[in-house]
């Protein structure tokens, strides 16, 4: 609280109009966009509220200097920026954005096989190299229909995309640590190292946590037909970028298609960035405009639930939202 008696919010994310309009009769907004988590100003000791973007890590760095801190409004899904049990000891919730991005991940996710499978982009630039009609195009591509998806993480995301799959036609199994083995509608589980045998695509779509970290490596790949593809629109740490790489350059698989990598941006120096028959892409899974709008109404609704003491949209932490409330 201050002077203004509002609660001060500071935003790592640039706000809209819209943004700006919802919260500037509700918070003093803070901005510190452009400040990385290590480098943000000592007025944040004054916080109440954090916006940030899924990846911002909201460490004890963080926590320690804003004791004030109730809420994290995460504008994503994903909330392995915080650890949820030092958030429990401090009374924080984290708030994020489940369900409204399910449908462009998984967009995104299917674009991505279709542009292996038809070599949309070695197409294009051949192309754009000034190639057509000097030389041949690459080779044939192949049909999804009748191929195999290993869907791994069968949550929200993971069942939008199964939804996309049976729409070309393709067989569905999935492996999920939290869903109880058994059908799906006409996709079945599988064991993660049977799913890897059997599918022509695996595409992640965990979370990110210890076990999850580097679910997919050497071995995993070894596992996987070399005439397989991975796909990752999950987090990059889900696989172990560097065994990637050298499977991808062995010939281990027959290519990747990547939303994340492991460091985001990359340090540039990574092997993968130069691996054979891969697609990476700038971490742009939810990236449309109805989307990134749904997230925001939603990161905003939260935050501003939460200093208001009511119940947010989402919470990764309910159990905290008491002591959230009345540290007010
Ligand atoms: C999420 O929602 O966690 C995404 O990765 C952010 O775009």
């Amino acid at each position: 609280m201050t002077d203004s008696d509002l609660p001060v919010v500071c935003t790592a994310i640039p706000l809209s109009d819209y943004a700006r309009g919802r919260l500037e009769p509700n918070c003093d907004i803070r901005d510190v966009t452009g400040c990385k988590p290590g480098e943000l100003p000592a007025s944040i000791d004054e916080a109440e509220g954090f916006l940030c973007g899924a990846p911002y890590m909201m460490g004890n760095d963080i926590l320690d200097a804003a004791p004030h801190l109730r809420v994290i409004a995460n504008h994503g899904v994903g909330f392995d920026n915080v650890v949820v049990s030092e958030l429990n000891e401090r009374g924080i919730v984290c708030c994020n954005t489940p369900g409204v991005l399910n449908g462009a991940v998984a967009d995104l996710t299917l674009g991505m096989m279709v542009s292996i499978a038809r070599r949309i982009v070695d197409h294009s630039d051949f192309v754009a190299a000034g190639e057509w009609g000097k030389s041949r195009p690459a080779g044939l591509g192949f049909d999804l229909a009748g191929k195999t998806i290993g869907i791994v993480g069968f949550g929200r995301i993971g069942r939008t995309v199964a939804k996309r799959a049976r729409g070309f036609d393709m067989d569905i199994i999935f492996h999920d640590q939290f869903t109880d083995p058994g059908e799906d509608d006409d996709c079945s589980y599988a064991e993660l190292d049977d799913l890897l045998k059997r599918s022509d695509f695996v595409s992640l779509h965990t979370n990110l946590s210890p076990e999850t970290t580097h679910l997919i490596s050497t071995r995993e790949l070894e596992m996987m037909k070399d005439s397989a593809y991975l796909i990752n629109t999950a987090r990059g740490p889900v696989v172990d970028t560097d065994a990637l790489a050298a499977g991808l350059k062995a010939g281990l698989i027959a290519g990747a298609a990547l939303d994340v990598v492991e460091a985001e941006p990359p340090n540039g120096d990574e092997a993968i960035l130069s691996a054979p028959n891969t697609i990476i892409l700038p971490h742009v899974g939810s990236a449309t405009v109805e989307t990134r709008q749904a997230m925001l109404q939603m990161a905003l609704d939260n935050l501003l639930a939460v200093l208001a003491g009511k119940e947010p949209r989402a919470c990764v932490n309910p159990e905290s939202l008491e002591k959230a409330y009345q540290r007010r």
